[in-house]
């Protein structure tokens, strides 16, 4: 059996095709193949969640997922939540008003999870921001300007019919 595989996927609207060994993960691919370096690796096992992006609209640790196992997806990582015209997600907005991030290690994974939150639940409690979010790691700010980051960007996201893309 061939140690490569010619895989062909979505990563923030434009479709790529490359050829890669059926052993790299999609984080990997994503920063090594696609120079899109916002996506991080903290622990490498599926603990922290800076890795987390969209897949087929859903979080996924990129860490734990094969490059091969994302043939035909549609990926979102944390630079494709700015818009074509480079204004911010109201999501890294209120991120950067309510100082949500210190060292900004786990933001990316942080983003994208509270992106999915939002979409899902957008008028979400404090515990349920809290439980969305516990599931990634942040070794600097005590996660509550990382809760009140989420809980503000609820306050001035724009009515769906308003959003430019499916993620925002
Ligand atoms: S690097 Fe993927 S969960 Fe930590
Ligand atoms: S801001 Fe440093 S790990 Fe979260």
């Amino acid at each position: 059996m061939s140690s490569e595989q010619r895989i062909q996927l979505t990563v923030n609207g434009k479709t790529y095709e490359r050829t890669v060994s059926v052993r790299m993960s999609l984080a990997d691919f994503i920063r090594d193949h696609l120079h899109l370096t916002g996506t991080h690796l903290g622990c490498e096992h599926g603990v922290c969640g800076a890795c987390t992006v969209l897949m087929n609209g859903r979080s996924a640790r990129s860490c734990l997922t094969l490059a091969v196992q994302a043939d035909g997806a549609d990926i979102v990582t944390v630079e494709g939540l700015r818009a074509e015209d480079g204004t911010r997600h109201p999501v890294q907005e209120a991120f950067h008003e309510n100082f949500g991030l210190q060292c900004g290690y786990c933001t990316p994974g942080m983003l994208i999870t509270a992106v999915e939150l939002l979409r899902d639940n957008p008028n979400p409690a404090e515990d349920e921001v809290r439980e969305a979010l516990s599931g990634n790691l942040c070794r600097c700010t005590g996660y509550q300007s990382i809760v009140d980051s989420v809980l503000a960007a609820a306050r001035k996201r724009p009515d769906p019919g308003e959003r430019k893309n499916p993620v925002r």
